[in-house]
This record gives C-alpha cells, structure tokens and sequence, in this order.
C-alpha cells in the first residue's frame, strides 16, 4: 500500500525539485483510478458546476454540492491527498468560511480547502489555518471573479499586477496558507512567485517551473466543451482513461507538459 500524501510530503517535493501531479475528480469511481495511476493531489474542483452540472460558469456551485461531491472522493481517494473548493460567496467573511470549511473538511472529508482571492483574505486563512483547517490560496484567473474581470482572462501580465500578485502570494503564506493554485498568469511570473515563497505551487496555464500542475479531468480526457490553451487531451495516442492519466503523470514528472502551447506570455 502506497503510503499517504500529506503537506509534508508535498513541502518536501517542492524543495526536492520532483513535480506534484493534481487532476480535478468529483466521484469515488474516478478518484480511485487517479490514485492508482500516481495522482498525488485530487481537486475537487468547483469547476464541477461547469464539467458536471453544464453550468456556464462555477457560480451557482454551493456548499452542498462540495460536500457531496468531497465525500465520494475521499472515499475514493487511497493515498492522494484531497483539496477542495470553496464555491462562491461560500467564504465572503471568516465566520461564513468557518463554518462551511468545517462541513468541507468535516463532513467532506477533505485534508485542504482552497479560496480564490488576494491578501484580503488573509484574515480568513489565518483564521481557518490556527483553528486546524489547512488553506490553499488560489491567485490569477480566479474563475469566481469572471464577472468582475470581464471573462476568462490572463491575470497579471502589467508590472503593477504582476507586483501586486507576488506580494498577495507572500502575504497569503505568512497569514497561513499552505498551498498556491496559480491559474493562467505568464511563465515568468509565476517563475518568480514560485520561487518566492516556501509552500508548493501548482499551476495551470502558469508554465512549467510551477511546483506541480493540475488540469480539469474533463479536458485532459478531450470530452470538454471548450479545450482551454492550458490544457493537453492526453486520450490523444492512448486511448484509454488509465494510460492518458499515466500518461499526464509522466509528462509532469518528466517536464514535458506544459509545453510553450499551454502557456501565457
Ligand atoms: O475548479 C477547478 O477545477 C480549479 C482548477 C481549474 C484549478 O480550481
């Protein structure tokens, strides 16, 4: 039996310099073949609204439905360590994020929970994090933001947003944060913020020096209905669900993936 992942483990893949692997699972049915095929961190994205539900966007995602969905998964999960979304509104203030983390983590199941925003959720982490519910911040295209930034937009490509992204990252870990999601932000800032900070990054469309990288399962299986540039359908030249997640694990490990066609400038 492989042993647990924990933040530990993941800590010491980052100072180790060996890639993390992360692929969104919303079932048992699914999380069981990506721990078997080597997935160390499982998301149990809100993208779910959208992959799952035909949402347009992740907005009407709730609590209830993370719970659910964490459920299965964990049960599921074998030794892969579980992160799981925060939906919309669902973390506005620190008393609405304390008790919807705790139905998250303590109903769901889940070892993580991740937040989309900058250092204005600082409060909020460090209070989830004192009271023993690991954070993970989440910076760039935060899809809960798609109204406020006009669509699905490369974040933090000016000097004055690039700056504020690093400092909102640095402030997000010394508030508590364990973990950063970096989403669609050029290579070379995410260079930088990944080598500013002690925790793991994991990016998606943020290039190939992040510590890991995570993709929606739906797009690597080719079966979404928009193929985002940061995204592989690793079913092309497999066939099979299990060799294209095996597949993807390889790429990662071996920095084949994400190539300059999944990557913002
Ligand atoms: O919801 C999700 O799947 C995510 C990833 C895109 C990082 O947050």
């Amino acid at each position: 039996m492989k042993s647990a992942i924990t933040i530990e483990r993941l800590r010491l893949m980052k100072r180790e310099g060996e890639k993390i692997v992360s692929l969104t699972a919303y079932d048992a049915g699914f999380a069981r073949v990506l721990n078997q095929a080597g997935i160390e961190m499982l998301l149990v994205g809100d993208s779910l609204g959208m992959v799952l539900h035909g949402e347009p966007t992740t907005l009407r995602v709730t609590v209830e439905d993370m719970v659910y969905h964490t459920r299965q998964v964990t049960r599921g999960a074998g030794s892969s360590f579980v992160l799981a979304d925060m939906p919309f509104m669902s973390y506005a203030t620190p008393a609405q994020a304390m008790a919807n983390a705790a139905r998250v983590v303590g109903e769901g199941g889940a070892h993580m929970v991740k937040l989309e925003g900058a250092a204005w959720l600082c409060d909020t982490v460090e209070q989830l994090s004192v009271r023993g519910i690991p954070v993970c911040a989440h910076l760039g295209l935060t899809p809960q933001w798609v109204n406020k930034f006009s669509g699905y937009r490369v974040q933090g490509r000016s000097p004055e947003a690039a700056r504020v992204m690093l400092a909102d990252a640095r402030s997000l870990e010394s508030a508590g944060a364990e973990m950063l999601v970096l989403e669609s932000v050029p290579t070379a800032l995410a260079h930088q913020i990944t080598g500013a900070v002690a925790m793991p990054v994991i990016g998606i469309g943020a290039g190939p020096d992040c510590d890991g990288q995570v993709l929606v399962l739906h797009d690597l299986l080719g079966i979404s209905e928009h193929m985002p540039r940061a995204a592989r359908n690793f079913m092309d030249g497999t066939g099979d669900i299990r060799s294209a997640v095996q597949a993807y694990v390889r790429a990662v490990k071996e920095r084949t993936f994400p190539g300059p066609e999944n990557t913002f400038t």
